[in-house]
């Protein structure tokens, strides 16, 4: 009798270890892990809202960069009055009101390896990990090479215009006026002579 029920219980739970590979390898784990995470009580984790990188599905343009709304000012960040193309209003306006002081070049470094190291990278040479690190599938175009800021042409331009094109944009750079102020930005001018001049010493 005894020996019976046990054959009985092999056969049932070698069946049931067919089954469970079985399962497994049509994908279970694969359709969990994807449904992941399984929670009871969620509280606030998923929540609607905009995740850097990815696509939003509550704008119609996809967009979940917004850019400011028209009119507004921007808390952080300040208003610009000139538009890219306006380089000789731009020379004559824009004064760079700061020193190269230590804490201005330390200001500028920082906001640096917030904003710009991603395309730039931290010697301001454009090898930044959008170009070394992001992974292209096939037929995909990278974005297109960030401006090598030790080159001799923005060695050459004023501060005034380096301010300029933070401020307003140039083609692909983006305007950053609206997320960094003016101290900010005259604090990047100069940290961007810095890398230039650090670009001449031979290591
Ligand atoms: C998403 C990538 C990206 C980021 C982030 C970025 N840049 Fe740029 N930057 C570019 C590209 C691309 C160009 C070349 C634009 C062109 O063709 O005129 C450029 C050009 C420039 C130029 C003009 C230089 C030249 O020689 O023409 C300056 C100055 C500059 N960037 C400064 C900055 C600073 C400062 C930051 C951070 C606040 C920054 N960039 C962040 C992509 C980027």
């Amino acid at each position: 009798m005894i020996r019976t029920i046990f054959k009985w219980f092999l056969m049932v739970l070698s069946s049931l270890l067919l089954i469970v590979a079985i399962l497994l390898h049509f994908g279970v784990i694969k359709f969990y892990r994807e449904f992941q995470p399984f929670e009871i009580i969620a509280d606030m984790d998923n929540q609607i809202k905009s995740l850097p990188q990815k696509e939003s599905n509550f704008f119609v343009d996809s967009a979940s960069f917004r850019n400011p709304v028209e009119n507004t000012i921007p808390k952080i960040g300040s208003k610009y009055h000139l538009i890219d193309l306006e380089y000789e209003e731009a020379e004559n306006e824009n004064k760079n009101p700061l020193e190269p002081t230590e804490k201005v070049l330390a200001r500028g470094k920082n906001r640096f390896e917030t904003f710009c190291v991603p395309c730039h990278n931290h010697d301001g040479k454009g090898n930044g990990v959008i170009i070394t690190k992001v992974k292209l599938k096939e037929g995909e175009e990278g974005f297109p090479a960030p401006a090598n800021l030790t080159r001799e042409f923005t060695r050459t331009i004023s501060d005034a215009r380096i301010f300029h094109i933070l401020s307003a944009g140039q083609n692909l750079m983006f305007p950053v006026n609206y997320k960094l102020n003016e101290t900010d930005r005259w604090a990047l001018v100069h940290y961007i002579r810095k890398l230039q001049k650090d670009s001449n010493i031979k290591k």
